[in-house]
């Protein structure tokens, strides 16, 4: 993290603070209402507003937003990865993860990149579980993308002793392994099943069983009801990934927590006011 002093750039508006979302398509993104109900809620002065940028003009607009009175956005699709590339500095967690959700615009126009994938993660899980612990036994990750990466820091960091993950695409898997360390155990796609056995957590971090995708493919005999199974689709809220393991007697935390955790740090930062996850903002995005 860089610890230059902070020169204010006279010339920028401070109030009411804006912030928003930028992607590419943005249209579907639950993040302007997650926002828009906290503002609401505290009463606050500001706004945050879904933003279209072709990635042609990400940096450009990076550049102007905080002339604009922007004191942050997030940013998803497909601009995470070039989002910290365009940043002047870093949290640890968005460079082990490579790739930014967060970004603040500090007062001297300079960027900070965060990344609070897996903060929401993990706070999604203490909140619904709140027995569970990451370091009480190995988990299961299943996928290794960019969402992966983020539950794979976030587990990492909290201790947990041993970490599999699989995924359809062996290599991106191995790079994780290399990166990450030797508490990561690699298991081939074909023997996705077999990962499950005496697994603590139970994560779903790939796309398929999203409504209008194929389902998951992994055989789930080997699961036990002692595991915390958890989905990060969340549409459906409740996949067929999480209803089998339901059956199977497992306790199952739903993926829309994650994403309503995972924008309680930008707010407080960019407005002023730690927001509250609870059932009325679930509603509100539902
Ligand atoms: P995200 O940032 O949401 O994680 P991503 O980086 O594109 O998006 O990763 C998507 C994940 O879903 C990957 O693990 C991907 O597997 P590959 O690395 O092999 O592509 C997984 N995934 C998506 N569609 C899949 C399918 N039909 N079968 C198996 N895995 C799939």
């Amino acid at each position: 993290m860089t610890t230059t002093p902070e020169i204010k750039d006279e010339s920028f508006p401070t109030h009411p603070p804006l912030a928003g979302v930028l992607g590419w398509p943005i249209a579907h993104s639950r993040s302007p209402l997650v926002h828009g109900h906290w503002l609401d809620r505290y009463g606050l002065e500001g706004g945050y507003i879904p933003l279209p940028v072709h990635p042609d003009n990400l940096e450009n607009v990076l550049k102007t937003l905080p002339k604009m009175g922007f004191v942050g956005v997030n940013v998803t699709i497909p601009h995470k990865e070039a989002a910290l590339r365009l940043s002047d500095s870093l949290t640890d967690r968005a460079a082990l993860i490579k790739a930014a959700n967060t970004l603040i615009f500090r007062e001297d126009g300079k960027i900070h990149a965060d990344n609070t994938d897996g903060y929401g993660f993990l706070a999604n899980l203490l909140q619904e579980a709140p027995d569970w612990r990451p370091d009480q036994g190995p988990a299961a990750v299943i996928g290794a993308g960019g969402a992966a990466r983020a539950v794979v820091a976030s587990l990492l960091e909290s201790g947990v002793p041993e970490l599999r993950i699989t995924n359809r695409t062996r290599l991106r898997a191995d790079q994780i392994r290399a990166e990450f360390g030797a508490k990561v155990v690699v298991y081939d796609w074909a023997q996705a099943g077999n990962m499950l056995e005496g697994a603590h957590t139970a994560i779903n971090a790939t796309s398929m069983g999203m409504t209008g995708k194929a389902p998951l493919p992994v055989p789930l005999d080997a699961l036990a009801p002692e595991t915390l199974v958890t989905d990060l689709v969340y549409t459906p809220l409740m996949t067929d990934f999480l209803k089998e393991a339901q059956q199977r007697g497992c306790m199952v935390v739903d993926g829309l927590g994650m994403l309503l955790h995972q924008a309680v740090p930008g707010f407080e930062r960019w407005f002023g006011q730690r927001p509250e996850v609870d059932e009325e903002l679930r509603q509100a995005v539902l």
